[in-house]
């Protein structure tokens, strides 16, 4: 079963807010500065975040916030700027990298555009990891 807001068919989709409306760009960037990092609801329902760029655009990239450990959703700490998870201390760099373990991957990343009509979307990610040059594990 696909919730129709899913589609399922490997296109762009609608990034979620938590109330599952379309998350629009320019609201987004009013709300969130340079080097935000929040989350919203992306590709299969996963907990994904959307990043801020320093000239204040939406990152062609975003960050799926699920450990490649055993799942739990990694919290983003602008102190550190580093992705911590809080179940066994894996670390994550402002991309998305693992840095320590005991994770086995990093995080999964996706495509982010911006519609026509202002609404962020997320797609597939099937291209190399630019974070170190592999195969998409997720993919
Ligand atoms: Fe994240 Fe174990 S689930 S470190």
């Amino acid at each position: 079963f696909m919730p129709p807001s899913s589609g399922g068919s490997g296109g762009p989709q609608a990034a979620k807010d938590r109330l599952g409306n379309d998350v629009r760009a320019s609201a987004w960037l009013e709300e969130h500065g340079p080097g935000d990092r929040s989350l919203v609801q992306g590709l299969q329902g996963d907990a994904t975040y959307l990043v801020v760029t320093e000239s204040r655009e939406i990152e062609r990239f975003a960050i799926n916030s699920i450990c490649t450990h055993l799942g739990c959703v990694v919290p983003w700490n602008a102190a550190e700027n580093k992705f911590i998870c809080p179940c066994h201390g894996s670390q994550y760099d402002a991309q998305g990298k693992k840095v320590r373990g005991p994770a086995p991957l990093s995080l999964a990343l996706a495509h982010t555009s911006v519609s026509d009509s202002d609404v962020v979307q997320l797609s597939p990610w099937t291209e190399t990891d630019f974070r170190d040059g592999e195969a998409p594990w997720w993919a």
